[in-house]
């Protein structure tokens, strides 16, 4: 189930490349026709429900009566308001004292994406800045290289800002964000207009930032089809990976590492948009305790995300309680978010035998596209739940490491991934954000305003599949488009 550093390593040195798949996924040259199995992106899970604003929260469409009963539990605990530590409620108390939102829905609006704040009025709530600094000793240089850390925290503000506190304390920050617009001339003389965004600290509630502080901006992404993405079997993403670019297409495409406290390893990084979490569960607690201040199995402080020097927030009250494992969400409350947040059924397709979608499909596969947002494979049949085992799947991601070029650059790494690379995003269901979310802001901050815009962000390993799409005609454009669109 879980990839073991020694095969990863040889595998490394094998040096496997794009044109290694497991047999029956290699991508189409026939756009003809959609592909068999095309137009259900999650297998058996793949749901028909009417597209609307809850396109993105049914249960696997495979999933048995039963299980579905703790899928809606699990929905409850993804949707619940936590409260201040003590309260009536022990069941939910324990919020912060740092946090970001009181529940996990507020930034995964939808079971959909978070975006950055809309005009004036609107807030930042679905989105925050991780933090890192630089290795400062010996002991932080071998934590990095032996994955047992993905980032050496700020001494006082740890890795992740919270704009929020509960009352008594103060916040870490508030999101400061300027956009300056970049102008690009496509081939046909059409200007789009690309803003690009500063990000800044702003209000900070315990002093300066470390000199060398790195932010990192982080939009919610969308909650579908995990599960599906964490049953593909690690050697079938590794195949993929091509770290010296042996077959020379000009992208390579690099695995995460990162430290499992579930399993006390290392392991593939794949969650999470530098792909620095090895499982749904690990990004989960994270989640927990990262985002809402809340303790669970895997990070049992009642103090959240709160640093040593950060004291009064250190000896706050919080909700351990020992009828709950002196936790605030123990693993029962954790098992049952963990398995809702797999569980979320990935849309069936629309219009995947339109004239104009398979133009568009095969605009996306020879331009290249592909290379990265790898369109299918096949789900492991061992050790998997029964929802997602031995599931043919279209989730348009690699979920590699690429370098994207300076514009995207946030210049801190996170495990492996260096300041340039992110994890190729998965594309299925992306069509429908206007739908769920109502709005189109995408990439890992929501810089870009539509699909056009998120594509000429694209730059260093995807710089030529980018000027490909400047270079096209209107029509094509559109096609491609109507192509992404209808995943
Ligand atoms: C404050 C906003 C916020 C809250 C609250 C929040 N998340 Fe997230 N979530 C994010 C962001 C931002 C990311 C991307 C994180 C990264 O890149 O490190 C993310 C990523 C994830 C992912 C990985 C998705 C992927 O495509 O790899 C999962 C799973 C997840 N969150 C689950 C949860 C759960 C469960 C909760 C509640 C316990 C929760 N989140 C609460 C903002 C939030
Ligand atoms: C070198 C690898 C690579 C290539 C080639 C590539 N992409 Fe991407 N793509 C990525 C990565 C990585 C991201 C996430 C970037 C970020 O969030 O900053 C992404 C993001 C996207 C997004 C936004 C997804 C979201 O959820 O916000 C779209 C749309 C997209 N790519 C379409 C395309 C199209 C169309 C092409 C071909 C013209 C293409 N990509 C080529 C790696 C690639």
């Amino acid at each position: 189930m879980y990839q073991y550093y020694p095969i990863l390593f040889a595998s490394l040195l094998l040096g496997a490349s794009h044109i290694n798949a497991a047999p029956g996924t290699e991508p189409t040259t026939d756009f003809s026709q959609a592909e068999p199995g095309e137009a259900l992106p999650g297998g058996a899970t793949t749901h028909h429900k009417k597209i609307n604003a809850n396109a993105f929260s049914h249960a696997s469409a495979n999933m048995s009566f039963e299980r579905e009963i703790d899928f809606k539990v699990g929905n409850g605990f993804f949707k619940r308001l936590w409260v201040t530590a003590p309260a009536s409620t022990q069941a939910a108390d324990g919020l912060g004292p740092l946090y970001n939102a009181r529940s996990c829905q507020r930034c995964h609006l939808k079971d959909g994406r978070g975006h950055p704040p809309n005009g004036p009025d609107d807030n930042a709530v679905s989105m925050f800045l991780r933090i890192g600094i630089p290795p400062q000793t010996d002991e932080d240089r071998r934590l990095l290289a032996e994955h047992r850390v993905n980032n050496i925290p700020d001494p006082v503000y740890g890795t992740q800002l919270q704009d929020f506190a509960i009352a008594g304390h103060k916040a870490e920050y508030s999101i400061g964000i300027r956009y300056e617009e970049i102008p690009v001339t496509l081939a046909d003389g059409t200007v789009v207009k690309l803003r690009k965004p500063t990000y800044t600290a702003e209000d900070l509630g315990y002093g300066p930032l470390h000199p060398e502080a790195r932010l990192s901006p982080r939009i919610a992404p969308q909650m579908i089809g995990l599960g599906l993405l964490e049953a593909i079997d690690a050697d079938d993403i590794l195949a993929l990976a091509d770290p010296d670019d042996r077959d020379d297409d000009g992208i390579s495409g690099r695995p995460n590492r990162v430290w499992s406290a579930e399993f006390n390893k290392v392991m593939l990084g794949r969650f999470g948009l530098k792909a620095g979490a090895p499982s749904v569960n690990e990004q989960s607690q994270g989640a927990f305790n990262g985002d809402i201040g809340i303790s669970v199995p895997l990070n049992r402080s009642g103090a959240g995300e709160c640093t040593a020097k950060q004291t009064a927030c250190q000896e706050a009250p919080n909700g351990n309680s020992p009828q709950y494992d002196n936790l605030e969400a123990d693993a029962q409350v954790v098992d049952l978010v963990v398995f809702y947040s797999k569980n979320l059924a990935v849309p069936a397709r629309r219009d995947v035998d339109h004239p104009d979608v398979l133009a568009g499909k095969r605009l996306f596969y020879e331009t290249g596209c592909i290379s990265c947002h790898r369109p299918k494979y096949v789900t492991r049949s061992e050790g998997v739940a029964p929802e997602q085992k031995g599931q043919l799947i279209w989730p348009y991601t690699d979920l590699l490491l690429h370098d994207m070029g300076e514009g995207l650059a946030d210049n801190r790494p996170e495990g492996v991934a260096n300041g340039r690379e992110w994890r190729t995003a998965p594309l299925w269901g992306i069509g429908l954000t206007p739908v769920v979310n109502g709005h189109s802001f995408y990439l890992h901050d929501g810089r870009a305003r539509n699909l056009l815009e998120a594509i000429l962000w694209h730059g260093g390993e995807a710089q030529a599949q980018r000027d490909a799409v400047v270079a096209m005609n209107a029509e094509q454009r559109a096609q491609l488009l109507r192509f992404v669109e209808s995943l």
